[in-house]
């Protein structure tokens, strides 16, 4: 189910008209549903059914401390990149035993604080990182449980800046090594192997590369077992695409947009790799981020003005690459809607930030309903890589970020002011 849709001519967050927080809290506003958050979450769990399995969430998504609290009391690990990370989900209340730390370059204290922390395990992403946490391990009097990150050099066909699965790549120990460095962390008396992690991009939207990551790691289980290493974990990364395209629709919205059907479900990419994966007899954990928290978020903007040259329309918005950077970074692609339909008229044209760069863009000829400088638009599907990605370039401060839940709502990052620009 979608919460975030139109009711006649607005569109709602649950049971809130936008516009109504728009006016109430300003602009730019992240807005998020609780509900859809919790939907989503669930859904994951339904589609690993009776596997014994954990569902990670990859803080990096959203950090927001109140969506850390709500899915660590759903139940949820946490897979972490950072001692930032580490400390975001303590606070919200996961358990230690449920958090993973990867990350392709962890620092000495950053392990140390980890250690002492007693997570569930780190995956590892290379040999020398084997020797810092096995180094770290002994001198604590700890032993640490690891799975090693392995790059099978598989192209999750992903914008390239988030393909992680390739050898050309800086994530992972490459296959080709893979066996013998499993040998050889089997051997660290501090360190206690348990398992294979793998992840191979973000935004990924067709089955085969997982299938494809699936198949090489069953394939390597089964090869450590009958060398004697026998590995009682898959942690499968995260990366499930979702669709950004069509997400709400209204017989007003320019037509053609239709929605992106081909992006399949986080239940059906799992239902392709499930069988492959259970084979190894192994628990299953994933590292979803995006599937969980995207098309629970919205970014509120208003239209500053309108500006016309001779060749294109400028709609000139109040938030910018600085509140949101994936278009920017990934030339993504976000629908853009407006908060209330007021007409059916729509021209074509490039919606742009107030920020000094011409990276500074959310759409370039799009067709958007005919707007003028004080209405209101909406930014969809931005509650992952979102707000966790603003910054205060150009002097300007945070948005705020409010949580929906039926009609109720709540204040969960206030604004930032210019005191907090000091
Ligand atoms: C190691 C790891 N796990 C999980 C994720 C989450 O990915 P996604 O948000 O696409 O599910 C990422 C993000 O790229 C990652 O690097």
């Amino acid at each position: 189910m979608n919460y975030i849709t139109y009711k006649e001519n607005a569109l709602t967050c649950e049971d809130i008209p936008l516009k109504e927080l728009a006016e109430e809290y300003g602009t730019p506003l992240y807005v998020y549903s609780k509900n859809q958050i919790t939907e989503n979450y669930r859904s994951l769990r339904g589609a690993l059914g009776e596997t014994n399995h954990l569902v990670c969430y990859a803080l990096k998504a959203n950090a927001n401390h109140s969506i850390l609290k709500l899915l660590a009391a759903e139940g949820a690990g946490a897979d972490v990149v950072s001692v930032g990370e580490l400390h975001l989900a303590l606070k919200a209340g996961f358990t230690q035993d449920k958090i993973v730390f990867a990350g392709v370059g962890k620092r000495e204290d950053e392990i140390e604080y980890a250690l002492k922390q007693n997570i569930f395990s780190f995956n590892v992403e290379s040999v020398a990182e084997l020797h810092t946490i096995s180094r770290a391990a002994l001198r604590m009097g700890k032993k640490t449980r690891i799975a090693l990150r392995i790059n099978p050099d598989i192209d999750a066909q992903s914008h390239p800046y988030i393909t992680t699965g390739l050898q050309s790549t800086k994530f992972g120990i490459e296959a080709s090594k893979a066996f013998e460095v499993f040998q050889y962390a089997a051997s660290l008396s501090s360190l206690e192997l348990v398992g294979i992690h793998t992840h191979i991009g973000s935004q990924i939207t067709k089955v085969e590369p997982f299938v494809a990551t699936a198949n090489y790691v069953v394939g390597l289980i089964e090869k450590l077992r009958s060398a004697g290493i026998n590995l009682t974990h898959i942690d499968f990364g995260g990366g499930f695409g979702v669709p950004y395209a069509g997400v709400v629709s209204h017989e007003a919205l320019p037509q053609g947009e239709e929605a992106d059907m081909s992006v399949p479900s986080p239940a059906e990419f799992l239902a392709a790799v499930l069988p492959i994966l259970q084979s190894a007899d192994c628990s299953i954990w994933i590292e979803p981020g995006r599937s969980i928290i995207a098309n629970a978020g919205v970014l509120i903007t208003r239209v500053i003005s309108v500006k016309e040259n001779s060749t294109k329309k400028f709609v000139i918005i109040d938030s910018g690459m600085n509140d949101l950077l994936r278009p920017s970074l990934y030339q993504a692609y976000h629908q853009i809607v407006p908060l209330s339909i007021d007409t059916y008229e729509q021209e074509k044209v490039d919606i742009v930030g107030p920020i000094c760069e011409s990276s500074d863009f959310f759409a370039h000829d799009r067709m958007l309903a005919k707007t003028n400088a004080g209405d209101y638009l909406a930014v969809l599907t931005t509650g992952a890589y979102g707000f966790v990605l603003s910054s205060n370039y150009n002097g300007r401060p945070r948005p705020a970020e409010i949580l929906v839940n039926r009609d109720r709502v709540r204040i969960i990052r206030p604004r930032q002011t210019l005191e907090d620009l000091v």
